[in-house]
């Protein structure tokens, strides 16, 4: 029903917003979380066969997986020269290579002989150069053709002709990203404001302290979708936290939402059926009793936020050898997460700071891996140890079965356990896919980048 108090996108849950609860801190936050970008996108509904069309998914792996920024690795995957790290997108392999102190390339995973694979599942390995398991050819460490067996039948082969294929390669916070576009722009275009908002979260000073990965029964969009809006907590977490929830646009390639932990706004869940909802808000004590810190009872006035926050950077900072004095109440406690198109998100806060990766599995158009990075951060001055080897889960298996994961083990249960029902629902369907206006904003912007790519492809 059209609300004719409001322009399409306009409207907002009832109750504080971010924006207010932010400034109202008492550490106050830094300039890129109070800042506010949004702006309707439309309101048509996307064709259900973007998620289970193999036509379009193969338009996606030839127009937009082959030529966008994409993360394969972290740098602590590569400490030592001769490092590498083999990195799998649908039917296409990469090899990252650290080949100097202070240089890593990335080839193309394939012999160019005869087109072999050249190194077998993706992973970190090692060693001083790559070579043919078929016939034998060999290359340098930084790709140059080394030696070709048989060398007499080979005059038409050099190294200017027959070296590695180079494949395009960044490095942005200690994440590795490669482009298989040899006419790659470069990375920073694709970041747009990462760069500025992450000088204030440098990801590249913390250490993966765990990385799961679990293949889900559903299209790689419809997956990381699920990440994209706090909508679904009433139902799917029977939470209600984030109908306030803020959602911001900042470019093609780069949406966030920001969801306040240790706050609790009665007047946001008015438009939500069921009593339950409507319960008395709760005391800030139960809201600091939510919160993974030493218990102590508030003095009067003083909120679970500001208790928490300090509560965190005290426990926290002394667990980890970190100072986390000068961080906002904001970073300490909300779950920030940023989405790099396509497939990326980073979470720059202290108590939920991870990144995840979504990624089509070969050519299965109907699922997907989902990657989970938990991130520490280092104590100053200490060097990056060496990453965990991830931890696997079968489609059967539940998160809770990883302890480290703690609470968000069932969480995760939770966001992917409709994933198959959507993925089934998806196929059956006579209609579209309906967003969201503000809530599902960051999907449509999603959609819209993805359809950038692949008219571009059918223009050339
Ligand atoms: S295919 Fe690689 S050496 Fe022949
Ligand atoms: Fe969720």
């Amino acid at each position: 029903m059209a609300d004719p108090d409001h322009k399409p996108g306009d409207a907002r849950a009832h109750g504080e917003t971010i924006a207010r609860i932010l400034a109202s801190d008492a550490q106050p936050a830094p300039a890129p979380l109070t800042a506010e970008a949004y702006r309707f996108l439309g309101d048509t509904d996307l064709p259900a066969s973007r998620y289970t069309c193999q036509a379009f998914f193969q338009q996606e792996l030839s127009s937009m997986w082959s030529r966008c920024w994409q993360w394969a690795c972290r740098e602590e995957h590569l400490p030592e020269v001769g490092d590498h790290y083999v990195y799998d997108i649908g039917p296409y392999s990469v090899i990252v290579a650290r080949i100097a102190r202070d240089e890593i390339k990335a080839f193309i995973n394939s012999c160019t002989h005869r087109g072999t694979r050249l190194l077998g599942e993706e992973g970190a390995g090692h060693g001083q150069g790559f070579s043919c398991p078929f016939h034998g050819w060999s290359w340098h460490l930084d790709g140059a053709l080394k030696e070709v067996p048989g060398r007499w039948d080979f005059p038409h082969v050099c190294e200017a002709s027959h070296s590695l294929q180079p494949v395009a390669c960044e490095s942005w916070q200690g994440f590795i990203f490669i482009n298989l576009d040899p006419d790659a722009s470069p990375l920073r275009e694709q970041l747009d404001v990462l760069p500025n908002h992450f000088a204030h979260f440098p990801l590249d000073q913390r250490r993966i302290r765990l990385h799961v990965q679990k293949v889900l029964p559903a299209n790689w969009k419809a997956a990381q979708e699920a990440f994209m809006e706090a909508y679904h907590n009433f139902t799917t977490h029977d939470s209600p936290t984030g109908a306030n929830a803020q959602y911001d646009i900042f470019g093609p390639h780069v949406s966030r939402f920001i969801h306040n932990i240790a706050h609790y706004s009665p007047e946001s869940l008015s438009d939500y059926p069921g009593e339950k909802w409507r319960a008395p808000p709760l005391t800030e004590q139960e809201l600091l009793a939510g919160l993974p810190v030493t218990q102590r009872p508030l003095t009067e006035g003083e909120t679970a936020r500001a208790a928490g926050a300090q509560l965190l950077r005290d426990e926290m900072g002394s667990q980890l050898g970190v100072d986390f004095s000068a961080a906002s109440d904001s970073e300490m406690l909300d779950s920030i997460e940023y989405h790099l198109f396509p497939n990326a998100f980073f979470f720059p806060g202290m108590l939920i700071s991870m990144a995840y990766r979504f990624r089509p599995l070969g050519d299965d158009v109907d699922s997907c891996l989902f990657e989970i990075l938990m991130l520490e951060p280092l104590a100053e001055g200490a060097k990056h140890p060496d990453p965990p080897e991830p931890v696997l889960l079968s489609a059967d298996q539940s998160y809770t079965e990883i302890k480290e994961l703690a609470w968000l083990g069932a969480v995760y249960d939770q966001d992917t356990g409709n994933l198959q029902l959507q993925q089934q629902g998806l196929k059956t369907t006579r209609k579209g896919v309906t967003l969201g206006n503000y809530q599902e904003a960051r999907i449509r912007r999603f959609h819209l980048t993805l359809d950038d790519y692949l008219s571009r492809a059918d223009c050339e």
